[in-house]
């Protein structure tokens, strides 16, 4: 598998190779390769890892196959290698980690847990969403060590005629704690609206469908 070389990634499968890398059957999980690329390029082995919205444990999966320290976080546990935390007050020191992958909700299309915690309560059109957002990237800045990185990947939001541009919003807040090292985009495959008719109601009513997502990868300088 070689590493991508340009800010366009087209995964057309959630995972690669035979072994599952989280569970394709969660919603809204990761595609594996994204991980895969970013761990080929900002860790070696043994360097720590964390996830602190891990969900079905994509993150776990890979991390353990390239041989890395791995702790994954999540409020909704479907898997005993992810623990119980709410990714605003991660259990860990400061200065731990050598890399945070984060695959956010972004806005509350997706039900992923009773959890009144969860973020993906609430919608990305109010500002609360990004408020607790950024709450979670002090987190992470807090936790990794300096000069370390961290990759954030989140989508944006058209819905009843409304589009929020969820990746820009959530930048500005990133843009203030983090140094940027580059924007890549990744296409998206298996979303719901994927259909024909969705297609069609997007060419008639003069919208577009959601293509890609936006993955962030910021480093934490001072
Ligand atoms: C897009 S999913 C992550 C998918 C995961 N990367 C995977 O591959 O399965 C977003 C996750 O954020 C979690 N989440 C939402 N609010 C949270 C919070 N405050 N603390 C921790 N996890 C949270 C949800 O439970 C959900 O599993």
């Amino acid at each position: 598998m070689l590493i991508e070389s340009t800010t366009l990634w087209d995964f057309p499968m959630q995972n690669y190779g035979k072994i599952p890398h989280g569970n394709n059957k969660y919603n809204g999980v990761t595609p594996a390769f994204v991980i895969w690329n970013l761990l080929q390029r900002y860790t070696k082995k043994g360097d720590f890892v964390i996830d602190p919205m891990a969900g079905s444990g994509t993150t776990y999966d890979v991390a353990v196959e390239l041989n890395r320290k791995v702790k994954c976080f999540d409020l909704n546990i479907v898997r005993k290698e992810v623990e119980k935390a709410d990714a605003r007050q991660i259990p860990l020191r400061n200065d731990i980690a050598d890399f945070v992958f984060i695959d956010s909700p972004y806005s509350n299309n997706i039900k992923y847990s009773d959890d009144n915690n969860c973020i993906g309560k609430i919608s990305c059109e109010k500002t609360e969403f990004f408020d607790e957002l950024e709450k979670v990237a002090i987190e992470i800045k807090r936790i990794l060590k300096k000069g370390k990185i961290m990759g954030w990947l989140i989508g944006d939001q058209w819905i009843k005629k409304k589009f929020t541009p969820t990746g820009f919003l959530l930048y500005q807040r990133l843009n203030k704690h983090f140094e940027t090292i580059d924007m890549i985009s990744v296409t998206r495959h298996n979303q719901t609206s994927n259909t024909g008719v969705w297609h069609y109601r997007a060419r008639k009513y003069n919208f577009y469908l959601r293509g890609f997502k936006y993955l962030f990868i910021m480093q934490k300088l001072t």
